[in-house]
């Protein structure tokens, strides 16, 4: 009998809804012909959950991704949920499902293949072949250390967040970027604020202290978020593994992912819990949400970053190619499109990644 995996679909607000059906429609396809099943079990999160249930993860559906293989998440948020504050807020829905899942650690690919490098906004040379991963710790830091609060009036109202890690926090996080650096280019830097930041320097020591015990064959090196930001710019290649917190990384992670002209290609995995959680690193896009206009290529390629994971490597292969040979063949979705290209719609491009990713397995 073959294996079925059970996933659960989380296609949230915007473009989410679109760009998991393209996504689910490309997984099923290659499933078909690799040989495997899935079962999904499709729940609301962010704004759709809080019109449904007044909350945007409810525990109904925390428990139902907790009974999964895999998660697959859309996006959350939108202008009809901006009023809303604290735990109503379709981000902190998020929050709380990467928590509840113990999702420690963010994986953002980026590469970009010679076909994209006229798209980014920096010079094709600066960029063709880039290919570095950041490893951003995804359940701790300033997003959710305690305390956090808001008090006073007028220009003494004040509020504050805290950021802290402990060395557990630190050290699996970087296993993790160790580990990936040793199955791609060997380089792992770490990116901190430790001339200032108190807890930037446990940081900074703990990755030091576990290169040396468990990982002396990856080179290491250190570097400050604000040169960080500015190297991301004048010469990203130089990037293998980026290991850095949670703030950091999003902001990072954001920069880095234009630099193949769109978030609309940026796939991630949340993992280290039981059930990883996949899903692109745009948002929901309110403003093409409906029009088949919407990039699909990021949560495509989530998809295939969750077979990885489940041990379907032939799959995700297979995937990918899909989505190389489409971009080749000039197809582009519109934050993509340029003069020369083929303007493609949501649909369309997820047909296409399907079936060439059927034809490459
Ligand atoms: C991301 C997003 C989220 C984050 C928001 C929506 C909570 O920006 O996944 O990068 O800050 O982690
Ligand atoms: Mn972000």
């Amino acid at each position: 009998m073959s294996k079925t995996y059970k996933i659960t679909l989380l296609p949230g607000d915007g473009i989410g809804p679109e760009v998991v059906a393209e996504a689910v429609k490309v997984l099923d396809a290659v499933a078909g012909k690799a040989g495997f099943a899935l079962e999904y079990d499709t729940r609301n999160a962010g704004g759709a959950a809080i019109d449904a249930h007044n909350d945007p993860m409810p525990d109904a559906v925390v428990d139902a991704c907790k009974a999964a293989d895999a998660v697959l998440l859309g996006a959350v948020g939108g202008p009809k949920w901006d009023h809303l504050t604290g735990r109503l807020r379709p981000e902190s829905g998020l929050l709380k499902i990467r928590k509840e899942l113990g999702a420690f650690a963010n994986l953002r690919p980026v590469s970009v293949p010679a076909s994209l490098a006229e798209n980014s906004p920096l010079r094709p040379e600066k960029v063709a072949g880039l290919d570095l991963l950041t490893v951003r710790e995804l359940t701790g830091g300033i997003y959710f250390g305690q305390p956090v609060g808001e008090e006073g009036e007028g220009d003494d109202r004040k509020a504050w967040n805290t950021m802290v890690y402990s060395v557990g926090e630190i050290k699996r996080v970087a296993r993790v970027a160790f580990e990936w650096a040793r199955k791609r280019r060997n380089k792992v830097t770490s990116v901190d604020k430790a001339n200032v930041l108190a807890v930037s320097r446990l940081w900074r020591d703990t990755v030091k202290a576990l290169h040396q015990a468990e990982y002396a064959d990856v080179e290491l090196d250190h570097m400050y978020i604000d040169n960080a930001a500015m190297q991301m710019v004048i010469n990203p290649r130089q990037f293998d593994v980026i290991l850095t917190g949670n703030i950091f990384g999003d902001i990072l992670s954001d920069a880095s992912a234009t630099l193949g002209g769109s978030l609309g290609l940026l796939p991630s995995a949340s993992v280290g819990g039981p059930v990883g959680l996949f899903e692109p690193v745009h948002g929901s896009a309110p403003d093409i949400a409906g029009q088949g206009k919407a990039n699909p290529l990021a949560m495509i390629l989530s998809v295939a970053m969750m077979l990885d994971a489940l041990g379907e490597e032939a799959a995700a292969a297979a995937i990918r190619t899909g989505v190389d040979q489409v971009l080749d063949a000039g197809y582009r979705s519109g934050d993509l499109w340029r003069e020369g290209n083929k303007l493609a719609s949501t649909t369309q491009l997820g047909n296409l990644v399907r079936d060439a990713a059927v034809a490459a397995l």
